[in-house]
């Protein structure tokens, strides 16, 4: 072959790290080909918008040449409540080419966006015996959310061939690496920066999505205000450093408190799940993004909500060549969990 295809590469750009993963198809699973993440100065992506193109550019390129990852096609994600939709709606039962064809008027009443503003997917999830009816999993993505992103992912040199939803990411990521059961429910929780994304899953297969416009940005706020601190050395607080004339305990009973939020947003989703179909119990809830990283975060989420957490490890199944240092893999790898699940898509595939 003369043009021997390179393969495809997961990139996820969040408001603070941009995370990119490659992933070698091998006989039985996957293999870790490239992974890097850069962080990204605040600012330049301000609720899901970014405000400085050409700067996300430069560190999409940096990021993709430290990470000597020479494959140009590119799998990205969206995300963000007012940008994405994703819902289960029931239908009569139809073929996938009817669906098709009806599925933009169908989708007319259940999205809160112009229908010519939007992308539109869907998939047939289940079928009902009952009344011939069937569920779909409806997705719309505004396009201009769409043309924001793919805009930069060019401008960087590469070519944007698949976009996904973060929330399927983390699903696509869950399912190479757990088992799944058939009447469990599963919540997947990103914490990130600026954005909670949740997927619930029953049996592996979305049953409700939420992105909420809050994340671990409010509580390195909380530190900058309770201690008059840069935003830098908030982040290091953050993250486990010592900064001179402020007491740990300060700094845990500041975190603690501004975690509160974050964890109120969540519980306040999983009751809406529980509520909606049908007073379902969490089975776990599997934590992913940078959230996943603070210090008494996943303990905190897990005594409020009254549900099991585990952190996410997306390299479970995945073969890890002894060129990485596998203790850094197992650090990151709740903060690369959606890069993870954009890494395993492939042109063609559902
Ligand atoms: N070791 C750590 N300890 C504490 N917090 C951490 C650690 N590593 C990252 N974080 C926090 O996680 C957040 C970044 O996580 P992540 O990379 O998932 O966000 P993002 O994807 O860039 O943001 P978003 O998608 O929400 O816009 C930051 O707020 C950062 O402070
Ligand atoms: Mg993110």
């Amino acid at each position: 072959m003369v043009f021997k295809r390179k393969g495809i590469i997961g990139l996820d750009i969040g408001s603070r790290n941009i995370k990119v993963v490659q992933l070698k198809d091998v006989s039985g699973g996957y293999q870790l080909e490239h992974l890097g993440v850069a962080p990204l100065q605040p600012e330049l992506i301000v609720e899901g918008s970014i405000l400085d193109a050409p700067r996300v550019v430069d560190t999409i390129k940096s990021l993709i040449s430290s990470s000597h990852i020479k494959a140009k096609d590119v799998t990205i994600g969206v995300s963000g409540h007012s940008s994405v939709i994703t819902k289960r709606i029931p239908l009569p039962q139809m073929t996938e080419e009817e669906l098709s064809e009806s599925i933009r008027f169908e989708a007319e009443q259940y999205i809160p966006f112009d229908i010519n503003d939007v992308n539109l997917d869907f998939q047939i999830v289940g079928f009902k015996e009952e009344g011939n009816q069937m569920d779909v999993l409806l997705v719309a993505v505004k396009k201009d959310k769409v043309n924001e992103y793919v805009s930069v992912v060019k401008d960087a040199g590469l070519n944007p061939v698949i976009v996904d939803v973060d929330a399927f990411a983390l699903e696509n990521m869950y399912e190479i690496n757990y088992e799944l059961k058939a009447d469990e429910n599963i919540a997947l929780v990103n914490v990130g920066a600026s954005m909670i994304t949740l997927n619930v899953l029953k049996g592996g297969y979305s049953m409700f999505t939420r992105d909420s416009s809050v994340g671990c940005n409010i509580i390195t706020e909380a530190l900058q205000r309770e201690f008059t601190l840069s935003y830098e050395d908030a982040e290091r607080l953050k993250q486990g450093e010592t900064i001179e004339g402020v007491s740990q305990e300060d700094v845990s009973s500041a975190m603690m408190s501004a975690s509160e939020e974050i964890v109120t947003e969540i519980s306040r989703s999983l009751e809406y799940f529980r509520s909606s179909f049908g007073h379902e119990e969490i089975k776990e809830i599997v934590l992913s993004g940078g959230g996943a990283l603070i210090k008494d975060f996943p303990a905190l989420l897990s005594e409020r909500v009254g549900v099991d957490v585990r952190i996410v490890d997306p390299f479970t199944n995945i073969q890890i060549p002894d060129s990485f240092d596998k203790g850094y893999l197992k650090k990151i790898g709740p903060v690369v969990a959606i890069a993870v699940g954009l890494a395993l898509r492939r042109v063609g595939d559902r």
